[in-house]
């Protein structure tokens, strides 16, 4: 949802940072784009409508004088994309810029007030309003900072603002609420991103800028203070991990492949989580009323076979609830017993954010499942365990999945342990099969992408598949389906097997190409049964099977296989890779590019 840069250096141009670091950014929005800098006391601006690559071939955004700069890339929410909506947006006299990621509830009220006084508009976004509130403050004599922290006093809504003015060129300001906000450092320059990914190759030094606060950045660092007083923040600085080989594609044609690539590895890493850190958050299940899973899209998915492994190993069932309807869904119901595991890859998704406020307003414990250190849902968590995926950069969520399960499955057999639902011996061999989990995730990858890439060559012009599994692979077939839908633009639902034939089944006709998830775990006899009723109806079957099962073959048109080895619980981690590069090779087999799908951006951060 709108990608944000800054950077201010001590000497050297810009402007080829800029558009690389856009460049890095550019999953969270590609309507537009859009540079602006200082030099010789006067701002300099390059933007238009389209994808970075596509502005920079008719602009050069790597011609643009200045060592100091911001960038945007555009998610539209206010105002069509176009060249006027893009940012950065100045006010009046073109001495100050601004760039923003958020909606600002009450704009409408603040450019009526605005206009009275005789400013003139030239988008119809949300976002300019600020810098001309801004002229107004700095006219009455207010430094940036200042007026910054003053404009923060008239808005409602969500935002991580950057602002800079021709009158200092020396200086960027940034402030957030509710949106992603991160600084960078090393000697000489200093950066502010909505993402780690932008600034990597150039540090991995990170400070964290944390909601109410407003930061002035220069050359030499950055000076964080508080919104409501004006005082002080000392902050450390982090280390990232992160390294800036894995926010490139790698030799991949595409980011969504190389992290289906990167899965075993990803989960090798996230496989060793420091137990004890798994242990605490099986604590706060252990001692909690109710549990509810809270998530969105795809961490959605996570939750639903979350679900079946705590219940299976655990005895615990936690309730799923989507956290843009949980405040509608469970009102006043919720108590200070409670606890709420809040699964976001991004750690920043405001539906998920809203829910889980809605919880702590009622004294609800909070877990936090996350793949980004220092993202909003980990401040506002009790405990969080970080999933290791790196940083994901293809739209279409695929590594993150993959390491949300994996954690998931720690959690449910740290849970087993404490409640002895099942034996030792029986948790020791669950333990032992999640060991084999990047081999087997490897396996599984070589063994179906050419099968995947030559199906979605017989695939892609059907306007509708059917995904059913039973019981946790009612979640993988869910997972498939959406990952279809959401790079391919084929329409494809997907359901419980047990509820195919109360409704979809009248989508069935002649080589209706309806996808089975079948483990072999306790559904599959019956969904065997389901696959004959679709087969009557002259459905194409496509199943994902076990690597043995000749029967389900012999039923089965086309089949994915997945090696032995991994407890049913557990299943969905394997079963779903063929999903996923199915998904991709049908959006490259469509002409579409995987990494960009149209509408969606990597977090989602409006209501
Ligand atoms: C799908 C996808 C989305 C996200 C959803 C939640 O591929 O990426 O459905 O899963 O927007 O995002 P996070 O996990 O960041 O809260």
């Amino acid at each position: 949802m709108c990608g944000i840069i800054g950077v201010v250096q001590r000497r050297g141009e810009v402007a080829s940072f800029l558009h690389q670091a856009l460049k890095r950014l550019e999953y969270r929005g590609y309507d537009s784009v859009g540079v602006t800098t200082i030099s010789n006391g006067q701002l300099h601006m390059k933007k238009d409508k389209g994808r970075i690559e596509e502005v920079h071939k008719k602009l050069n955004l790597d011609e643009i004088p200045g060592c100091i700069g911001i960038g945007h890339t555009r998610w539209a929410t206010h105002g069509i994309p176009s060249m006027y909506n893009a940012h950065p947006h100045f006010d009046c006299k073109n001495e100050i810029a601004v760039v923003h990621n958020g909606v600002i509830d009450n704009f409408l009220e603040l450019r009526k007030e605005l206009k009275s006084k005789g400013h003139e508009f030239s988008s119809d976004t949300d976002t300019e309003v600020i810098p001309h509130m801004i002229e107004d403050y700095v006219s009455e004599g207010l430094t940036l900072d200042n007026a910054v922290t003053e404009v923060t006093r008239r808005i409602e809504g969500t935002y991580a603002i950057v602002a800079m003015t021709s009158r200092d060129d020396g200086k960027i300001v940034c402030t957030r609420d509710g949106n992603p906000l991160v600084i960078g450092r090393r000697e000489g320059a200093t950066y502010v991103s909505s993402d780690i990914p932008a600034f990597l190759p150039m540090t991995n030094d990170m400070i964290l800028l944390l909601d109410g606060e407003v930061a002035t950045l220069t050359a030499g660092g950055a000076e964080i203070r508080k919104l409501s007083d004006g005082s002080e923040v000392e902050r450390e600085t982090i280390k990232v991990s992160w390294t800036a080989d894995q926010a490139q594609k790698g030799g991949f044609p595409h980011f969504m492949l190389k992290e289906i690539h990167e899965q075993p590895e990803a989960v090798r890493n996230t496989l060793r989580i420091r137990p004890e850190v798994i242990q605490e958050a099986a604590k706060f299940i252990h001692e909690a009323r109710n549990v509810y899973f809270l998530a969105m899209g795809t961490s959605g998915h996570a939750a639903m076979a979350g679900r079946h492994m705590f219940a299976s190993l655990a005895g615990v069932l936690p309730i799923f609830e989507l956290a843009s309807d949980f405040p509608d869904t469970v009102y006043n119901s919720l108590s200070k017993d409670d606890l709420v595991i809040a699964i976001t890859q991004s750690g920043e998704t405001t539906d998920t954010i809203m829910a889980v406020k809605h919880a702590k307003s009622f004294g609800v414990k909070v877990v936090a499942i996350t793949n980004v250190i220092g993202s909003s849902i980990t401040r506002m968590a009790d405990h969080s365990i970080f999933t290791q995926a790196g940083p994901e950069i293809g739209v279409a969520a695929t590594k993150t999945f993959m390491v949300q399960l994996t954690a998931l499955a720690q959690l449910a057999l740290a849970l087993g342990e404490l409640t002895g639902f099942v034996d030792n011996e029986m948790l020791e061999k669950k333990r032992q099969s999640l060991e084999k989990l990047p081999e087997i995730v490897s396996e599984v990858i070589s063994r179906n992408e050419e099968k995947a890439r030559r199906l979605a060559g017989l695939l892609y012009d059907k306007p509708s598949l059917l995904f059913l599994g039973r019981g946790v692979s009612q979640a993988t077939a869910e997972e498939g389906a959406l990952k279809l839908k959401e790079i391919s633009y084929n329409h494809a639902e997907a359901y419980s097997a047990g509820q195919s034939k109360h409704g979809p089944i009248a989508l069935v006709h002649d080589e209706y190409p309806v996808i089975f998830v079948v483990p072999r775990d306790e559904t599959r006899w019956r969904i065997v049964g389901n696959i004959m009723e679709m087969k009557a109806r002259g459905a194409s079957i496509i199943s994902v099977i076990a690597k043995d099962d000749e029967e389900l073959k012999g039923f089965s048109n086309h089949w994915f296989t997945i090696p032995e080895g991994i407890e049913p619980e557990f299943s969905t981690i394997p079963y779903v890779i063929p999903l996923q590069l199915f998904s991709y090779y049908m959006a490259r087999r469509k002409g579409f590019d995987p990494d960009k799908p149209r509408n969606l951006a990597k977090s989602v951060t409006v209501l």
